[in-house]
């Protein structure tokens, strides 16, 4: 295998949530290779402050603030790209998250559920990958080439207490993984594959509290999920990077419709 085939310098990407902890990881990881780097994101002082970050590292980045739930701003965001670079090679879905108000907490049951929150959060981890699959997917198919790659979660496969809403989008999200990618090989050539993470517990703005103290001692559920990760840690972000790196590159390209769990094997373990 020669390093040609994991070269991605030249190539166009779209990271939507770019300005987030995950998705700003691959994104400075993309720049260091060449890649031109799009930042689609809500957040617009987040998203202007990850593309000035890109560009001191001497690469070329844009900043798109948008919302991965408007069809409208995600075309504008298109259009965009297009004019600047002239096509579009790997999109990576990296907005998502959990919601306080879809959770749980350790005095309610299921019967105390928002549904508001419940759509609310399916609507952001779901359908806000299924719409920019749709808008810049469009342009992969047309040209029958390109790589989406989706984050899904530990909470997709098994039931991870208090995140319901959360985890029944993420589920969903692996099945889109698999619809998409066949969707893509069957109807547009082979050219076009549709991938998936599944990364384990990594610390973020959204689950800091969750899984640590303000001293920064693990809580009752970050002791529990270090038990049940036989790598006896949370991962890093950066840790994320060499499988998009390879799921981005020709080394994959006939691999589509998979999930990779980077988890430090959390779900390869019983716990026993
Ligand atoms: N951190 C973890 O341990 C972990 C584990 C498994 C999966 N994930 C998933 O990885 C992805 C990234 O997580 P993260 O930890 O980087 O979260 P993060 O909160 O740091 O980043 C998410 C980004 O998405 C953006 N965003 C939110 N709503 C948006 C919208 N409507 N349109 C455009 N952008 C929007 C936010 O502004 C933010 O920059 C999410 O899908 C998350 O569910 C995270």
């Amino acid at each position: 295998m020669s390093n040609q085939e994991f070269d991605l310098a030249g190539k166009v990407a779209i990271i939507t949530g770019g300005s987030g902890a995950l998705g700003g990881s691959m994104a400075v990881h993309l720049i260091k290779q060449g890649v031109k780097v799009a930042i689609l994101d809500l957040r617009p002082e987040a998203t202007e402050s990850r593309v000035e970050e890109l560009k001191e590292l001497g690469g070329e980045a844009i900043a798109l603030v948008s919302s991965v739930l408007d069809k409208g701003q995600l075309q504008a965001a298109k259009d965009k790209i297009i004019k600047e670079w002239g096509k579009i090679d790997i999109l990576i879905n990296a907005a998502g998250g959990n919601m306080p108000g879809a959770t749980i907490a350790p005095d309610q049951t299921i019967f105390d559920l928002s549904i508001d929150d419940f759509k609310k959060v399916s609507d952001l981890n779901l359908n806000g990958t299924v719409l920019p699959s749709i808008v810049f997917g469009k342009v992969m198919a047309e040209n029958n080439a390109g790589v989406m790659i989706n984050i899904s979660s530990m909470t997709a496969q098994r039931a991870i207490t208090r995140v319901v809403g959360y985890s029944a989008a993420k589920a969903a999200i692996d099945n889109f993984t698999k619809w998409m990618s066949v969707e893509m090989a069957l109807k547009f050539g082979g050219g076009v594959r549709v991938n998936a993470i599944a990364p384990g517990f990594f610390i973020g703005e959204q689950n800091r509290k969750l899984l640590t103290n303000e001293d920064g001692s693990l809580t009752e559920r970050g002791k529990t999920i270090i038990t049940q990760t036989p790598m006896g840690r949370f991962g890093e972000a950066e840790e994320l990077n060499g499988t998009i790196h390879w799921l981005c590159s020709e080394a994959s390209k006939f691999v589509t419709g998979i999930v990779v769990p980077i988890d430090g094997g959390f779900s390869a373990y019983s716990g026993v």
